[in-house]
């Protein structure tokens, strides 16, 4: 597998699948994250949260009560309490019994198959913040997943930070709504390697400035086929789907005719 740099300059688009095929199986869990890998997606979105006793998870809430049979704030559980959840249920019986991952699990399953977006949530800048980011880049490290990583974030704080760690580690700046300044000044500020917005930020005016700065665009969520079209006409090199299937579906006929 080349590496994420290499593959970006190779490929014309990447599809990477939203807190793993979130439309089509419970999002953030292993299942979603094989159901991505099946779909042919390049490349797979997750959030981490971390417990009370500082494991990483995969979870995107601050809050158990959306995507799990618990109660309260995730992080004041600990990683057993996380564990005994039922985290596939509430998207369909079929799920029952999922479990929500350890960040180490789903990297073992995300592995040399496809490429990882690590979306670090807005923290607030602490010591224990800063331990926790730490953590999280030694566990892709340690997993030997440097360069085919990703970490993406609407706290540009947490990406200057992971830069401070190593430059080489690649990170995207996410929009953070109402942010007027075009990407080039949002991604020169905090030194990311390419920028992200939501398909209602996207302009010609962003795409014509990433064009002009060299810096890849890629737009969330992206779920139709229709919505493909319209963000490829605009010039963006990559979606994140919650739909993979859909997405990829559609864009091998693109492909196929183009
Ligand atoms: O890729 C960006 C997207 O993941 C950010 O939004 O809420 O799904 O984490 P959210
Ligand atoms: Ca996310």
């Amino acid at each position: 597998m080349m590496s994420l740099a290499e593959y970006v300059r190779s490929t014309p688009f990447i599809v990477c699948a939203h807190r793993g095929a979130s439309g089509i199986a419970p999002e953030n869990t292993v299942a979603s994250l094989q159901a991505a890998i099946d779909t042919g997606a390049m490349m797979i979105e997750l959030d981490v949260q971390v417990t009370s006793d500082n494991a990483l998870v995969v979870f995107h809430d601050e809050h158990l009560e959306r995507t799990t049979n618990g109660h309260g704030d995730i992080r004041a559980c600990t990683l057993s309490d996380v564990r005994s959840l039922d985290a596939g249920s509430w998207f369909d019986a079929r799920f029952a019994g999922e479990h929500v991952p350890l960040l180490e699990e789903a990297l073992n399953v995300i592995k040399g198959r496809v490429y990882l977006n690590i979306e670090i949530k807005p923290l607030t800048v602490n010591e224990q913040a800063a331990r926790n980011i730490h953590n999280i880049v030694l566990s892709i490290i340690n997993a030997g997943m440097t360069d085919h990583t990703v970490f993406a974030s609407f706290d540009h704080h947490a990406l200057l930070f992971i830069k401070s760690l190593d430059g080489r580690l690649r990170t995207i700046a996410l929009n953070v709504p109402d942010d007027e300044r075009l990407p080039h000044e949002v991604t020169r500020e905090c030194l990311a390697d390419g920028y992200g917005c939501s398909v209602a930020e996207l302009t010609p005016e962003r795409v014509e400035d990433c064009k002009e700065h060299n810096i890849p665009i890629g737009v969330y969520t992206v779920n139709t086929p229709a919505e493909l079209e319209y963000v490829i006409d605009m010039g963006v090199q990559g979606v994140v789907s919650n739909y993979p299937d859909v997405i990829m579906a559609h864009y091998r006929t693109l492909s196929f005719t183009a």
